[in-house]
């Protein structure tokens, strides 16, 4: 079965953030600075920690992960969106809203769940160092990030076999700048009052369970860096940005699928920070911070440079 079997809409109209000329003019510098560093940010750390061989440790095999998710985030939905800032009728086709739908939810669940691997790395170097390399071996890290995979795909799977059988027959005007559930369900010409309940269960409950187990395998880590009180003042400034990515990721993600009413403007300002704001700061955060990965970064660069001196 095809699309046009039961719906008659192909394309969706989406509204933008704004029309006036000034507003789209900062966004449009705004997202494009924010999109560009982020892919430079997080393809160095990459090819750093891919480079590198003092930095082949769990940890900095999750960050590169994490910056490997991240150039994902910000490219599914920003691209898309700095190329229609300046566009009239900004159309997305009905397959390109499904696949914005599909990649979103992937590339979230695998970040949340990596994220949650991060924090789970951090408490055993914190509270079991002495264990820390027998714990995270190898193939406990494969295994951390295979499950981050299935978890982002099962996600995205089971709420697409929700919606992608969908009549749409009635106004196809998205007010965002991109295709997500909330709105796209309540386009359909049925009632999707169950629909929205599923994805409030599923995509609510996967970002507020994520936050929680967050926030408190963080507090646990912070209350056992108290009690050391050797070195804690650094542990404790690590762990507190963590901590803010936490919250600045997982904010907006539980106020769009768990707020009842998803027409309300907030959200699509909200969203802002997700797909412009945390790809970037993931790097900033976790690593320009960290004084081993600025020293390799600094190796990498100029060995490339000695590269293509040669060549
Ligand atoms: C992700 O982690 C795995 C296992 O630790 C590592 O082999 C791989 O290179 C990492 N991927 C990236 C993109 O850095």
């Amino acid at each position: 079965m095809d699309g046009a079997n039961h719906s008659v809409i192909s394309e969706f109209v989406f509204l933008g953030l704004s029309n006036s000329w000034e507003i789209q003019l900062v966004l449009f510098v705004f997202s494009s600075v924010f999109y560009v560093a982020s892919m430079l940010g997080n393809s160095l750390i990459v090819l750093t920690v891919a480079w590198d061989s003092h930095l082949h440790s769990p940890m900095y095999f999750l960050l590169a992960n994490l910056s490997f998710i991240d150039l994902g985030v910000s490219s599914v939905t920003s691209p898309r969106m700095i190329y229609d800032i300046f566009r009239k009728r900004k159309v997305i086709s009905f397959e390109g809203c499904i696949a914005q739908i599909f990649f979103i939810h992937v590339i979230g669940g695998v970040e949340m769940v990596l994220l949650i691997a991060m924090a789970f790395d951090r408490y055993v170097a914190i509270c079991k160092p002495l264990h820390y390399l027998t714990i995270m071996s190898p193939k406990m890290c494969i295994l951390l990030l295979a499950v981050s995979w299935i978890i982002g795909l099962i996600h995205s799977v089971v709420q697409l076999v929700f919606v992608i059988k969908l009549p749409f027959c009635g106004p196809n005007v998205l007010d965002s700048f991109y295709c997500d559930l909330p709105r796209f369900i309540k386009l359909a010409c049925i009632d999707t009052y169950k629909l929205e309940f599923m994805v409030t269960a599923n995509s609510g409950f996967i970002s507020l369970g994520s936050f929680f187990i967050l926030i408190i395998s963080y507090m646990f880590i912070l209350i056992t860096v108290r009690k050391h009180s050797s070195g804690s003042s650094k542990a404790l400034s690590t762990l507190s940005t963590h901590i803010m990515v936490v919250i600045l990721f997982f904010g907006p993600c539980i106020f769009v699928y768990t707020w009842p009413h998803p027409t309300s403007q907030l959200d699509k300002f909200l969203a802002i920070f997700d797909a412009f704001l945390t790809p970037f700061l993931n790097p900033v955060i976790y690593t320009f911070r960290n004084k081993e990965m600025k020293v390799a970064m600094r190796r990498v660069c100029s060995q490339f440079i000695v590269y293509r001196k040669i060549s």
